[in-house]
């Protein structure tokens, strides 16, 4: 099977490949910045359910991802937007200004970088954890919107802000790339919604890379929610 397009596609398809005949061989194609620099690659297709986001899934590893940044020339600016949200939080992974690189050559190191960090954790039991860099306020804050009015892009460029700031660095590069604006949500149901996720802990930076399962008081962390939020 070939899975030519975003991310959605490949998740379908992969997740198709996954249980047809209990797994058929398949090839990603992705069509989107998200899709080349992040859903195309690493083995995790999944599909939603009305209860939540990717709660049907499997781990099936394209035998091939072929990536062609040529064919981004079509993306519109939306989209092109929600993918320099996770390039940038790549890049802050990877400790170099990804996003300052001509297209092609962005593409081609955010994907090896996400390459890399899957391939060395396959199942996610790991090293894996640090991609989700500011994913656990976003995923807060997606679910406090019913997923409607706050972009999966947006709310990470959020909560990358909030990642930096729990780090102690500097959110000057988030705020200039992605202008995140705090949204407008239910702040009891955006704490609650990352209860669920910071059982886990939390991705900060260091100065010896990306640390994962880091837990912190939780006043700190709902100081750093409250700060995504307008009043
Ligand atoms: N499996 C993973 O590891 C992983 C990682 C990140 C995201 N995802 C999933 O990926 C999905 C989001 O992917 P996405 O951001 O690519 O969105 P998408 O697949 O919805 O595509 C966005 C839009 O762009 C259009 N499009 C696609 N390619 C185009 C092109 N070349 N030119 C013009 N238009 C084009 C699509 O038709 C669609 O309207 C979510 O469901 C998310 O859960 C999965």
């Amino acid at each position: 099977m070939v899975a030519l397009g975003g991310g959605c596609v490949t998740d379908v398809a992969g997740f198709a490949a996954a249980t047809y005949l209990r797994g058929i061989p398949w090839v990603a194609v992705p069509t989107t910045l998200v899709g080349q620099v992040d859903a195309g690659i690493g083995g995790k297709t999944a599909i939603d359910l009305p209860e939540g986001k990717n709660l049907v899934g499997a781990f099936h590893w394209p035998v091939r991802t072929v990536i062609d940044p040529a064919l981004l020339e079509t993306l519109p600016e939306r989209e092109r937007r929600e993918g320099l949200a996770e390039v940038v939080k790549t890049g802050l992974l990877a400790g170099e200004p990804l996003w300052q690189l001509p297209q092609p050559e962005l593409v081609r190191r955010s994907a090896s970088f996400k390459a890399g960090v899957c391939l060395r954790d396959p199942y996610d039991r790991g090293e894996r954890h640090i991609l989700n860099l500011g994913h656990t306020f976003a995923h807060a804050l997606e679910a406090a919107a019913s997923y409607e009015g706050v972009t999966h892009g947006s709310a990470v460029a959020l909560g990358l802000r909030a990642a930096l700031r729990l780090s102690g660095r500097p959110t000057a590069v988030v705020d200039e790339l992605l202008s995140p604006k705090p949204v407008r949500v239910d702040r009891e149901r955006a704490w609650r919604a990352l209860g669920r996720d910071k059982k886990r802990g939390l991705v900060l930076l260091s100065d010896d890379g990306p640390k994962w399962d880091v837990q912190l008081p939780d006043e700190d962390v709902r100081r750093a929610l409250d700060e995504l939020i307008a009043d």
